[in-house]
């Protein structure tokens, strides 16, 4: 089981501006890379989820992947289904979670929560 949302210590969080709140309208994705991270952000209907652009099944680039649900994307190389808001790992292929990061916006900017060391 990867790393949760829910189980990121804010205390050890450092948010990194990834770019300007009107960069990401409504619909859209950003993918962006900061340090050993491959992040793809989701705005849906307003609201901001990122998670790793990395499947957990065999590093399909999970960001291409269609929006089945509201919140369920499918990874365009075997078909796994992850939760963005949580990294869960919904079906098959996929067994294990994948990372999902907080996300707010500061100052007009859109800023993700890594975990420092
Ligand atoms: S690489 Fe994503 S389902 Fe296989």
């Amino acid at each position: 089981m990867g790393l949760n949302y829910n189980e990121l210590d804010a205390e050890k969080l450092e948010f990194v501006v990834v770019a300007a709140a009107g960069d990401l309208p409504n619909g859209e994705r950003l993918f962006v890379e900061i340090d050993e991270f491959r992040i793809v952000v989701f705005n849906i209907a307003g609201k901001l989820f990122a998670i790793e652009d990395i499947c957990s099944h065999d590093n399909g680039p999970l960001g291409d992947g269609e929006l089945e649900t509201e919140f369920e994307v499918s990874c365009p190389r075997h078909g796994a289904h992850f939760d963005v808001r949580n990294g869960y790992a919904m079906s098959m292929p996929a067994v294990e979670d994948i990372q999902a990061f907080p996300v707010r916006i500061e100052d007009g900017n859109i800023e993700v929560g890594l975990p420092i060391d």
